[in-house]
């Protein structure tokens, strides 16, 4: 076995699988009365939103397309490195758009997706994002749906990796 992944049944569990199963029904609730007749594009930020993104989709009840765009600003380590790398070739002029996004962390993942949809002037643009992490210093984005606030700490699983690994998690565990 490798030095980096430890043993999953060691971490201390922050959010349980049933925990964020039963938010995520609220939240595609919320989001399906939010966009009551209209059509959605969702769009997930790979990788870390997939999980999120695939459950969540399941939750809505109107009609929607769903695609991904590839945005990172972590590397390897556990501090976001601020610069983030961004690829998609997605059109979303006239759309309501919904960023979906596993954790808001320093936001500027979040910014700097936005600020490069916003100028194909989409009908609307707004982000959910699975986890917002309590830290002082944070990008202003108003995320319009949200499922937990969480602590500073480090976390994986459900679609959040440290070096790719613990994305299998069904839960979300602290790894610091
Ligand atoms: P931000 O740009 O600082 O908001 O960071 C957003 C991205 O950093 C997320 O999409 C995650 O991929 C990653 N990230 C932030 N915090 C964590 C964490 O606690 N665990 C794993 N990945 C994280
Ligand atoms: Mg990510």
């Amino acid at each position: 076995m490798n030095d980096i992944y430890r043993d999953p049944g060691t971490l201390e569990v922050l959010l349980s699988a049933e925990q964020i199963q039963a938010r995520v029904a609220e939240l595609g609730t919320e989001i399906s009365e939010h966009y009551q007749g209209q059509e959605l594009y969702v769009v997930g930020i790979l990788k870390g939103a997939f999980v999120f993104a695939a459950d969540l989709l399941r939750q809505l009840r109107i009609p929607c397309q769903v695609h991904f765009i590839e945005a990172s600003s972590y590397g390897q380590g556990k501090e976001s490195s601020g610069v983030v790398t961004m690829r998609h070739k997605l059109e979303v002029q006239g759309k309501h758009v919904l960023l979906v996004e596993d954790i808001y962390d320093t936001g500027n993942t979040l910014l700097q997706v936005m600020n490069d949809l916003q100028q194909q002037q989409p009908a609307s643009l707004e982000a959910c994002a699975l986890l917002n992490k309590d830290i002082p210093e944070k990008q202003n984005i108003s995320l319009k749906f949200q499922g937990f606030e969480i602590p500073p700490r480090f976390v994986v699983g459900y679609g959040l990796d440290y070096a790719e690994y613990y994305r299998e998690l069904p839960c979300i565990a602290c790894l610091d």
